[in-house]
């Protein structure tokens, strides 16, 4: 059955409602956060919506074979945490924030039903994402790699990344993928948010990308938690 969109962090499944609004919400946070944020995220620009948007739609489809987890974030349009004009990617192209939108009975329970003559409409947007791989392995079916952590410059330094790494924990555990690897980029602000979330800096690979400021290579940082031995994010 279909779900509603309602705020919150949620984990993607086949039943969500208009999956194609909530990619391309994913799309847009991934894109900025290369353009905006240089981070190391698999495509170097200039950045083709079609392709990051099929790249994604893959990613979700790995969902339903057990190879993938996805967790987003969704949040109202009016919570934005910042002022400034911050321009969606493919602005120039005609494509501005993706918005879906939502009745007020699914965000507040006290607020009256859908459907009845006071039921409002709210405007959401995808305000982050996080993926873990889960990928078949007989030596290591304990593992899983955290991929893709974003969070919308529109919705930053409010918690979601946490909140979303909460979730991803949670479900990780309940998979039985209690090693959990990450990477970044070496010099970039998600080095100091990892720590904070209770990962453990375990080394570096010199050399390991191009860039999507300027194309030279840089380094990346590799972290690690075990999830049954050190402290877990809490939901
Ligand atoms: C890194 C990123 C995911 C953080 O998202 P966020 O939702 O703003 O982070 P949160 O609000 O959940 O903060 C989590 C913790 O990190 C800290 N933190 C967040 N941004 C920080 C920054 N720029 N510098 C230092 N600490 C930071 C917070 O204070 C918090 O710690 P606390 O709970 O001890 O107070 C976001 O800035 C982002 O998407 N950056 C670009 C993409 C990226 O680098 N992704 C990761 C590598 S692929």
């Amino acid at each position: 059955m279909s779900e509603p969109p309602s705020p919150g962090i949620h984990v993607v499944t086949d039943s969500f409602a208009d999956i194609s609004a909530i990619i391309d919400g994913i799309v847009h946070v991934h894109a900025s956060c290369i353009l905006d944020d240089g981070t190391l995220a698999t495509f170097l620009p200039p950045l083709s919506h079609s392709q990051l948007y099929q790249w994604w739609d893959q990613r979700v489809s790995e969902i339903g074979r057990g190879e993938r987890q996805i967790i987003v974030s969704l949040s109202n349009v009016k919570d934005r945490t910042t002022e400034k004009d911050v321009s969606a990617p493919w602005n120039d192209e005609g494509r501005t924030w993706p918005v879906t939108r939502s009745t007020s009975s699914s965000i507040d329970q006290a607020s009256p039903a859908p459907g009845t003559a006071n039921s409002t409409e709210t405007e959401l947007e995808v305000s982050g994402v996080v993926s873990l791989a889960t990928p078949f392995s007989q030596t290591g079916p304990f593992r899983g790699l955290v991929e893709k952590l974003f969070v919308s410059p529109l919705h930053r330094r409010r918690g979601i990344a946490k909140q979303m790494m909460a979730k991803l924990e949670s479900v990780a555990m309940g998979l039985g993928r209690w090693s959990l690897m990450l990477d970044t980029v070496v010099g970039l602000e998600a080095e100091r948010v990892y720590p904070r979330l209770g990962y453990e800096k375990v080394g570096f690979v010199k050399e390991y990308g191009y860039s999507p400021v300027d194309g030279r290579l840089v380094d990346e940082v590799w972290f690690w938690k075990d999830l049954r031995k050190m402290k877990r994010l809490e939901l």
